[in-house]
C-alpha cells in the first residue's frame, strides 16, 4: 500500500503547506515586505542591534534597557571556548571548508553540556545562547589558524560584530565596518520557514537537542540554493572580466538555462527587501573600500537580469548584495556563508523554541511508485 492516501496532496517543495503558527517573521513575497515580530526590517536595520534583534525574535518583544543589558551580558559570558574546543580549532585540517568546521564544532559543544537532553525552555535557550555566543570565535579563529596566525580570544567588552572582526583581524575594527557587519547580521537573522530553519524544526520535533538541530541547519544552509549562494555570487563577479563583459556573461548563462546566483526566491516575487537595503549599503562600503568596480558590475548584472527575467518575478535576493558587502569588508569568500550562519542562529533558535512550546513530530509521506511483491533473487542469480 502507498504511504500517501487519496486525501493527501503531493507538495514536493512544501510550497503549499503551512506547518504551524509563528509570531517570528512575516513575509509578503508579492509586496517585498519582511517584518520581525511586526517590525519592518528596514526600521530594525536602521535602529536596532543584532543582540536586540535576537532578544526580539526569542521573546516576541523589544527588551527594556535593563533586559538588553542582562541579555547582552549573558551572551558575552559564553563568548570564550573551553581549552578542549580551542585545541580542536587548532587541530582542524587547514583545508577544511569553514561551514563543515562550524558544523562539527557546534556538535562538539554538546559534549560539554550536561543539560544537553533537558528540553525545558530555560535549558534550550541556554544552549541557543552558547551556540550564538561561541560561533564567532570558532569561525574567526579557524580562519586565523589556517593562515598560520595565533588564536585571538574574544573580548567580553565587544558586541558580537565587533568581537568577530577583532578576532578575525587581530585588531579592533573601525566603527563603520563593525556597524556594517552588525546590520548584515540583523538582515539575515530570520526569514520564516526557510530550508535551514525547517531543518531545525524537524530535528527538535523528534525531541532531539538544540546542538543537533543547529548542526542540521548549518548543513542545510551550506547548499548553493540557500545560503551558499552568497559565495557563488562572489565567484561569479570574479569570473566576469570587467563591466563590459557582464552582458555576454549573463545572457550566456540564461541561454544555457543556468541560474544566476543571488537572484530568485521561493517566496519573493517582488524584490527582496533585504536586497533593497543591502544595495545602498553595498555601494557606500564599496566606495569607502575601493571596491566600486564590483558594485558597478553587480548593478549591471541586476539591470540585465531585470530586463530578461524580471517579469517572471526573478529579482536580487539577500545574497546578491551581501556578497559585495562582505568582500568589501575584507572577508574571505568561504566565510560568507558561516557569517550567515552566525546571524541565522537567532532565527533557528527562535523557531526551535517556538516549536517546542507546541511540538508535533514532523513526518510527511511520499507517494510510493516502486514495485510490489518483488522476488528476492539470490546473489548468485543476479
Ligand atoms: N537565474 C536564472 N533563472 C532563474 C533563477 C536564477 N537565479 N532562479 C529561478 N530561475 C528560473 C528557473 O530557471 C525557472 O525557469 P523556467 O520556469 O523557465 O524553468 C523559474 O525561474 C523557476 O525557478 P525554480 O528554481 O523552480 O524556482 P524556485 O522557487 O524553486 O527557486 C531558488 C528559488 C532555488 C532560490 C532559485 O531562484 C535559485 O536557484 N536561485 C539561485 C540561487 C540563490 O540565489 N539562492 C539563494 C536564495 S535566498 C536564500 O536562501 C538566502
Amino acid at each position: 500500500m502507498s504511504e500517501a492516501t487519496t486525501t493527501m496532496t503531493m507538495d514536493k517543495g512544501l510550497d503549499h503547506t503551512i506547518i504551524g503558527e509563528s509570531t517570528k517573521s512575516f513575509i509578503d513575497g508579492q509586496k517585498g515586505v519582511l517584518e520581525y515580530v511586526g517590525i519592518d526590517i528596514d526600521s530594525l536595520a536602521r535602529n536596532s542591534t543584532f543582540e536586540e534583534t535576537c532578544f526580539l525574535l526569542w521573546n516576541d518583544r523589544l527588551p527594556t534597557p535593563d533586559e538588553l543589558e542582562a541579555y547582552t551580558r549573558r551572551i558575552r559570558s559564553h563568548y570564550d571556548l573551553s581549552d578542549a574546543m580551542w585545541d580542536a580549532v587548532r587541530a582542524v585540517p587547514h583545508g577544511a571548508p569553514p561551514m563543515h568546521v562550524l558544523q562539527a564544532m557546534v556538535a562538539m559543544l554538546a559534549f560539554e553540556d550536561p543539560a544537553c537532553d533537558d528540553q525545558s525552555r530555560d535549558a534550550e535557550e541556554e544552549k541557543a545562547i552558547r551556540i550564538l555566543a561561541k560561533t564567532p570565535a570558532i569561525i574567526a579563529n579557524f580562519d586565523r589558524v589556517r593562515k598560520g596566525l595565533e588564536i585571538v580570544r574574544p573580548d567580553a567588552g565587544d558586541d558580537i560584530a565587533t568581537s568577530f572582526l577583532r578576532m578575525l583581524n587581530g585588531a579592533a575594527p573601525g566603527e563603520a565596518s563593525a556597524k556594517a557587519l552588525d546590520v548584515c547580521l540583523i538582515l539575515h537573522a530570520d526569514h520564516g520557514i526557510n530550508a535551514s530553519t525547517f531543518a531545525t524544526m524537524v530535528v527538535v520535533g523528534t525531541e532531539s537537542d538544540m546542538y543537533s538541530a543547529v548542526t542540521g541547519a548549518i548543513g542545510t544552509l551550506r547548499g548553493p540554493l540557500h545560503g551558499g549562494a552568497n559565495e557563488r555570487v562572489m565567484h561569479m563577479l570574479q569570473e566576469i572580466d570587467g563591466l563590459d563583459a557582464v552582458e555576454d556573461f549573463v545572457l550566456g548563462r540564461l541561454s544555457r538555462k543556468e541560474k544566476v546566483p543571488g537572484f530568485g526566491h521561493r517566496v519573493y516575487k517582488a524584490i527582496d527587501p533585504r536586497a533593497t537595503y543591502l544595495k545602498t549599503f553595498a555601494e557606500s562600503i564599496a566606495t569607502e573600500t575601493g571596491n566600486l568596480d564590483l558594485f558597478h558590475m553587480s548593478r549591471r548584472i541586476e539591470e540585465i537580469m531585470e530586463s530578461q527575467v524580471g517579469a517572471k518575478g526573478i529579482h536580487p535576493n539577500v545574497d546578491f548584495y551581501s556578497a559585495t558587502t562582505y568582500y568589501s569588508l575584507g572577508l574571505a569568500i568561504d566565510l560568507f556563508t558561516p557569517i550567515f550562519a552566525m546571524s541565522r542562529n537567532a532565527g533557528w533558535a527562535a523557531h526551535a523554541l517556538e516549536r517546542l512550546e507546541d511540538n508535533r513530530l514532523i513526518r510527511p509521506r511520499c507517494q510510493y511508485t516502486g514495485p510490489h511483491g518483488a522476488a528476492y533473487i539470490p546473489a548468485s542469480e543476479r
